[in-house]
């Protein structure tokens, strides 16, 4: 039997939420393995009281203060114990593209600024190289067209974000998002070293040299990938 996407969800969610412990500032990341992380930890904890979150969206944050969780604000003294957040593509190398959710920005931050980082990726997640899953780069308003110019000098497609009702869609900084076609045979470092040199562009969806423990699903269970690991791609 295989399991579906949302049975491997559900899963990486309560394994995930094993290595949270009462008092622990959490870094909380975005998406739909992360809402069944929160409501898990609802039913772990039952009063999540006890923990705190640094949120990596106003959504994740929205959802956590309804069953208690106390959110905290970034700042200098305070570094989450651990983050722990999905992917939308995890290469073996363990490099990820995120951003599907549009919270890239502040997911990157926050992981920063973690001391240890879970990252959840059922099996469909995994991949032999990025750029299935279009790159999303977040670009300030500001000049937004000239900065997507220089997005197609590099992409083979560049398209901007907009919401399920047509509109332009807004990041929780207010800024805007391209998603990009990544061309054959790039080299990941070098490919974000380039977009960082473009003015406008604020950050991009890749991500990697995050991963303390990957999380994913193999035949029906849940395996911790600590280092890079061909053998389950
Ligand atoms: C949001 C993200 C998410 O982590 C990523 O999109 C995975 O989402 P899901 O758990 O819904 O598959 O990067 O910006």
């Amino acid at each position: 039997m295989t399991l579906s996407q949302n049975e491997q969800k559900k899963i990486l969610a309560v394994k995930a939420a094993n290595f949270v412990e009462p008092g622990m500032l959490l870094g909380l990341g975005t998406g739909s393995t992360v809402d069944i992380l929160i409501s898990t930890l609802g039913e772990k904890f039952g009063d999540l009281k006890t923990l705190e979150i640094v949120p990596t969206s106003l959504d994740s944050a929205d959802k956590a203060s309804k069953l208690g969780v106390k959110i905290l604000e970034p700042k200098s003294d305070l570094s989450p114990d651990l983050l722990i957040d999905g992917a939308d593509e995890v290469a073996p190398d363990l490099s990820m593209i995120k951003g599907g959710g549009g919270a890239l920005l502040w997911e990157k931050i926050v992981a920063h600024n973690s001391k240890r980082r879970i990252y959840m990726a059922d099996s469909t997640k995994l991949v032999r190289e990025l750029g299935h899953f279009l790159l999303p780069v977040e670009v300030v308003s500001f000049g937004h067209e000239w900065t997507s110019m220089a997005l197609k000098k590099i992409f083979s497609a560049v398209t901007i974000r907009k919401t399920a009702e047509g509109e332009i869609f807004k990041t929780n900084s207010e800024n805007l998002i391209y998603d990009c076609q990544i061309v054959d045979d790039i080299q990941i470092d070098v490919l974000d070293a380039d977009l960082c040199r473009i003015p406008g562009v604020v950050t991009s969806g890749l991500f990697y040299g995050f991963v303390d423990i990957l999380l994913t699903v193999k035949s029906e269970n849940v395996i911790e990938i600590y280092e890079p690991r061909d053998v389950f791609w």
